[in-house]
């Protein structure tokens, strides 16, 4: 167990030393490691340091906003924001295949990216938001041969770039790295969310992704995490939880939770009125390590209140379902 403050002045001394006057070029993702990676970094060089942001249109409600809010407004860190939906929407366009997907998505992202990296022709490092077991799996898939699931933001970015790593979060876990977000400013409910996976709400909109499904599930998928959030947690026995004190709410006390947009429609009534709209799956767990999980036991109360706030404010929206599998045999993802 180190001593925090100590611990950042030895990694602002290293980071120091390993780049000296050079410039620093690090994809930011909205996510925990790489804003840590990101605030450290600028604790270290400051100017030196330029983030590229790049939004493929995938991103969760005002995520986009509240990272340029958090890093360029709160912090001074100079960041590049790339609006791409577009392009990816456009190479998403009748892609329906969850892997096919995933690819296309890492590969636009790491050519968008890259395109925005060539312009900072000074830059001669390009940190990352590596950490331990990222190390960790990646040695094990290489083993192994084989992925379950392709994640494309483990060793997927530019070896033509020609810079070299800076990866300063390399020996820290999950905890360890959360811990020192919140000791470098970052706010706690950011340091302290659930993981969200690179490619997004692109392996939450099932089949063929659309912008129009993409703003549904949004909208859908807000309403859930804000419930959670409200909803007090009163039982001290959760399995499954890195909030680092005892949960106070649902969404502390599950490891991850989301919708899931299925693009099928069935029939409603609302008012006088028939409906044929789109259904929302929400999906809550509690795991330790992700390898294996338990679908959350929420209230029927909060479920309840979800359901209808659903399908009263998101208009497409008209059914509302409750995942209830495990890991092993499904997934936490829906693709
Ligand atoms: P599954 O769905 O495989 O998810 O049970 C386990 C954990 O991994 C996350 N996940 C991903 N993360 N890129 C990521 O960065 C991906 O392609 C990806 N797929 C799944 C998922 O959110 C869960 O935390």
């Amino acid at each position: 167990d180190w001593n925090m403050p100590d611990y950042i002045s030895e990694a602002v001394e290293k980071i120091r030393a390993q780049v000296g006057s050079d410039e620093v070029i690090l994809g930011l993702s909205g996510g925990v490691d790489s804003s840590v990676a990101a605030a450290l970094i600028h604790r270290a060089i400051g100017d030196q340091l330029t983030c590229v942001f790049v939004d493929h249109g995938l991103l969760r409600k005002d995520e986009g906003k509240m990272v340029m809010d958090m890093f360029s407004k709160n912090l001074g860190v100079k960041v590049l924001r790339i609006d791409a939906s577009d392009q990816f929407m456009g190479h998403l366009a009748g892609v329906s295949d969850p892997e096919q997907k995933r690819k296309i998505i890492g590969r636009e992202f790491v050519e968008v990216f890259q395109a925005e990296s060539a312009k900072l022709t000074s830059a001669r490092w390009l940190a990352q938001g590596t950490i331990y077991p990222d190390v960790i799996e990646s040695a094990g898939k290489g083993k192994k041969g084989q992925t379950i699931k392709s994640h494309h933001n483990v060793g997927g970015l530019p070896d033509t770039l020609n810079l070299q790593l800076l990866e300063p979060l390399r020996e820290l876990f999950k905890d360890e790295v959360r811990k020192l977000g919140v000791a470098l400013g970052l706010p706690h409910d950011m340091v302290y969310r659930h993981p969200f996976p690179g490619p997004g709400l692109g392996v939450r909109i099932l089949g063929e992704v659309k912008r129009e499904y993409a703003d549904l599930l949004r909208e859908a998928d807000a309403i859930f995490i804000e419930e959670l959030r409200k909803a007090p947690f009163e039982t001290l026995h959760v399995p499954g939880i890195d909030a680092g004190k005892a949960p106070v709410n649902w969404y502390e006390a599950t490891s991850q939770a989301f919708a899931v947009f299925l693009p099928v429609k069935s029939v409603g009534v609302m008012g006088d009125g028939r409906t044929y709209d789109y259904v929302v799956a929400l999906r809550a767990v509690q795991t330790l390590d992700f390898m294996t999980a338990h679908w959350a036991h929420l209230p029927h109360e909060l479920l309840g209140k979800v359901s209808n706030r659903i399908i009263n404010e998101v208009r497409g929206i008209n059914r509302v379902v409750y995942d209830i599998s495990g890991k092993p045999p499904a997934t936490i993802e829906w693709e």
